[in-house]
């Protein structure tokens, strides 16, 4: 076994995996609240999987109410070094068709007052989100798409959403003005938690529709996203595989795996 333990952020469509070996369901207990579900804990190759359903089996947890803190607290304590996130995305890029895949390189927040730090209660501290994903995992991350047959682009800046209705017309073509290529609900505060908890964090991002600010077609509805996801997600199944296959057996160092060393400006008195 490698020194990676690889936590997987995604939907229900990506757990069933043959290639996950001793799989077993695990509860992680976190002072942050209940994450999702529990963990489905197994191997793939030389990587520990630590498989977390983003929105619970069933799919019962909307986006607004995603205990975010919970879920990357849980997957930390499960030794997690590392977090791959895959999520579906809406496209407001004629560079990003639905069916392909992308890895984020850059996001815009504008998800409203969802608790998005562990810091602030006694302990502050101001953790550094200027280039938020980690380039090592997201380079690995195309490759396995890539390997297994599918198209995917590198880079690209995600609008983090409310939700859970989906944006009007104008808000579409507002995104894309403002700079965003791609859309969905889930990947802040995410991210940013996963910075603060020192996890290199990256997000494979799979294109489901083009969102709303195409004039004369059809805005995007939920069927469409159901139908797309189902045709993407054995790619992605085989993505993941290919993923952990990858990873070279040594873990270097990540620069991320010190975020908070110069982060946190509560004197260390006040904090011990
Ligand atoms: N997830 C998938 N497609 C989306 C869209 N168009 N907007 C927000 N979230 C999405």
């Amino acid at each position: 076994m490698s020194d990676w333990t690889i936590g997987i952020i995604g939907g229900s469509g990506l757990y069933a995996m043959d290639a996950l070996e001793d799989a077993q369901w695990i509860r992680i207990n976190s002072p942050w609240g209940e994450a999702s579900d529990e963990i489905l804990c197994g191997t793939i190759g030389h990587v520990r999987v630590r498989f977390l359903p983003r929105h619970g089996r069933g799919h019962r947890i909307s986006p607004s109410t995603l205990n975010s803190r919970a879920n990357i607290d849980a997957l930390k304590r499960a030794g997690c070094t590392d977090i791959l996130a895959i999520s579906a995305v809406g496209s407001l890029s004629e560079e990003l068709p639905p069916g392909r895949f992308v890895t984020v390189d850059q996001f815009i927040d504008n998800t409203k007052g969802r608790p998005s730090s562990f810091f602030g209660d006694g302990l502050v501290a101001h953790v550094s989100m200027a280039d938020p994903v980690c380039p090592r995992l997201s380079k690995h991350a195309a490759k396995a798409v890539a390997k297994v047959g599918g198209d995917c682009s590198e880079g690209a800046t995600y609008l983090a959403m409310e939700g859970p209705q989906f944006s009007s017309r104008a808000e579409s073509k507002l995104y894309r003005h403002w700079g965003a290529e791609v859309i969905g609900m889930t990947g802040m505060p995410e991210a940013k938690l996963a910075r603060e908890a020192e996890l290199p964090y990256a997000l494979l991002a799979m294109v489901t529709d083009w969102d709303s600010w195409r004039d004369n077609e059809a805005s995007v509805d939920v069927a469409e996203v159901v139908a797309q996801m189902g045709k993407n997600s054995a790619v992605a199944r085989k993505a993941v595989e290919a993923f952990c296959k990858g990873l070279p057996k040594k873990r270097n160092p990540s620069p991320i795996d010190h975020a908070l060393s110069d982060a946190v400006i509560t004197a260390p008195d006040k904090h011990d």
